[in-house]
């Protein structure tokens, strides 16, 4: 697929104040500081699309863009950050939960992964919600310019191997860069898979 447009659309902590659920929706989750942000502007060709930031914490909103004027993308908060106070973790998790159990339209959940570290608790927690609530993931390793391809190699059959603990096949999987670019295409012909699939 080729991204011929990508606009920023809203953005708010209320899944009932997004744009109408009228076309398919990708949204984009994991630990803070993981990508999401960056992995957005890279699939889309904006630099400049979805705010991005060395400091974990940065995107505290649900934000919509509108992609070919076909689909919706969504950059989520992250979870996990530890500076967050409980008070706002928790009101995180509300609208966060709320969001991806209730938004009709959203078609699948992209969760990225740090290429560079082991299986970590909390990601594996967060797939395994997402299944008892029957959302659609796909898991994203995210910075794999950051490591050799070896070691990105142990830590994908490490991943593989602990989630065929709770589930009997893997989702999709995908490897990414946002500094090479590496993995653009592929994740953007799977959305454009999915969304002929639903035409
Ligand atoms: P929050 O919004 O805080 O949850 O973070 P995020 O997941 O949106 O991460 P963001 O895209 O803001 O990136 C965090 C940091 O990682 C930034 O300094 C990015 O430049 C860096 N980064 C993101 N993706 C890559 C990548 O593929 N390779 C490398 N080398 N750095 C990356
Ligand atoms: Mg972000």
């Amino acid at each position: 697929m080729i991204v011929n447009s990508a606009e920023f659309v809203i953005s708010n902590t209320d899944y009932r104040k997004c744009p109408e659920p009228d076309r398919p929706e990708y949204a984009f989750i994991g630990r803070s500081n993981v990508g999401k942000s960056s992995l957005i502007n890279m699939l889309t060709g904006h630099k400049k699309l979805a705010k991005t930031s060395g400091k974990p914490g940065k995107t505290q909103l649900i934000n919509h863009f509108m992609i070919n004027d076909n689909w919706y993308l969504v950059d989520l908060p992250g979870y996990g950050f530890a500076k967050a106070s409980k008070v706002a973790r928790i009101k995180w998790e509300q609208f966060i939960a709320d969001y991806l159990c209730n938004r009709k339209n959203l078609t699948n959940v992209f969760v990225l992964l740090d290429s560079r570290l082991e299986p970590q608790k909390i990601d594996l927690e967060f797939m395994n919600w997402c299944g008892e609530k029957e959302i659609p993931f796909a898991m994203v390793f995210t910075k794999i310019d950051k490591l050799s391809s070896s070691a990105l190699q142990k830590n994908l059959a490490k991943y593989k191997k602990e989630m065929l603990k709770y589930w009997d096949e893997l989702p999709p999987v995908f490897t990414t860069s946002s500094e090479s670019g590496f993995g653009k295409e592929k994740l953007l012909n799977y959305i454009e898979f999915i969304n002929k699939e639903l035409k």
